[in-house]
């Protein structure tokens, strides 16, 4: 049988490259080996505080990025989260599984928290994993194409998934993390020692998917870099490895040709390099988010509403058989 994918990104603020290099770009190179699943997951998002109407646009939004980053419809399910109620429902199941102290221990849910007042972090921020695990597990994925941060996540839903199985029967797949060796950590432009994040107060600290050449071409200029001028991968020097990194993965050119391109050359030439090569991915891909009209979206989500329906359905029916919450003969 063909091995199947999962994988998913908040509506909330924009794309950036970190999301991009670490995520999206695998989905789109997996999706013709797997059965793929690509959801839009806008339970996550209210979370946190947000403004309702904005996170509708966000909403459609993300999913013209995932077709015009090259997700393709055809071949791919690509759906909302909040069009599938299952979703909600194998969480409350999952919610009497997960320990609280497993989830306190979460390290995203402790950053999170941190950066509210205590009085506002809601049940949902705590259960936010717990969701992500339903998403995994509802479609007997095999395989979890993430940047470095959801590792945690994923260990904590193969444990939810082995620990049903043990207790109810064989039920769920126990998926994998795909994590790329790298790009799976892209790191912020204004301080190479934090993840490039889209909560980060600093806008020059990521390039965003919609930022126009000017943008692009103005924020690399700004990057940090650190001591020495030699353009090689470096792991002591953490700000020019981000920016190769970056410049390897964006041009598909190998970590030598990169080094080759930039010996003997600065940190002037690297930055205008960099631009370039960024802005030359982005034109297009911002001319295809343009082209995508509201009825063609519509189609695509429903289609894929409707199948991501059905096989959640089949598993949440499973689930429900083995915890015994089949009350009524007919169900
Ligand atoms: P989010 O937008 O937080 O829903 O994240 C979408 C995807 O992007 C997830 O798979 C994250 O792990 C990934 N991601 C987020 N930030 C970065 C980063 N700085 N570098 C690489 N991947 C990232
Ligand atoms: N928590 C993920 C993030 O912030 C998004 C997500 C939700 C996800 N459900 C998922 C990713 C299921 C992979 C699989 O990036």
């Amino acid at each position: 049988m063909t091995k199947r994918i999962f994988s998913g990104a908040q509506p909330t603020g924009n794309v950036h490259l970190g999301n991009y290099l670490g995520a999206l770009k695998n989905w789109v190179a997996l999706q013709h080996e797997y059965e793929s699943f690509f959801c839009i997951v806008n339970l996550h998002a209210i979370t946190v505080t947000h403004d309702p109407k904005l996170l509708t646009e966000s909403t459609r939004n993300l999913t013209r990025i995932y077709l015009a980053v090259g997700i393709d419809p055809q071949v791919s399910t690509v759906f909302i989260q909040s069009d599938v109620p299952e979703h909600a429902e194998l969480t409350w199941v999952l919610n009497c599984v997960v320990r609280i102290s497993e989830l306190e221990r979460m390290t995203q849910y402790k950053d999170k928290a941190k950066k509210q007042q205590q009085e506002n972090v809601t049940a949902g921020l705590l259960d936010y994993p717990v969701l992500m695990a339903a998403d995994i597990l509802l479609y007997q994925t095999d395989l979890v194409p993430v940047g470095h941060d959801q590792k945690q996540h994923l260990e904590l839903t193969r444990d939810l998934a082995i620990r049903f199985n043990r207790d109810y029967g064989e039920t769920f797949r126990v998926p994998d993390a795909y994590i790329p060796k790298v790009g799976a950590k892209i790191m912020s432009l204004s301080n190479p020692l934090k993840k490039m994040s889209k909560s980060d107060d600093d806008a020059n600290s990521r390039i965003m998917l919609m930022d126009d050449s000017d943008t692009v071409v103005r924020k690399f200029k700004r990057a940090v870099t650190d001591s020495g001028t030699e353009i090689r991968f470096d792991e002591s020097r953490p700000a020019i490895n981000n920016l190769l990194e970056v410049y390897h993965l964006i041009t598909g050119k190998s970590a030598a040709e990169v080094e080759d391109h930039f010996a003997g050359k600065g940190y002037a030439q690297l930055k205008g390099d960099l631009a370039e090569a960024t802005i030359e991915f982005l034109k297009p891909f911002q001319q295809r988010v343009r082209e995508i009209s509201d009825d063609e979206l519509d189609q695509i989500l429903e289609r894929g509403r409707e199948k991501a329906s059905r096989i959640a359905r089949a598993t949440l029916q499973q689930v429900f058989e083995r915890t015994g919450l089949t009350g009524s003969l007919k169900r």
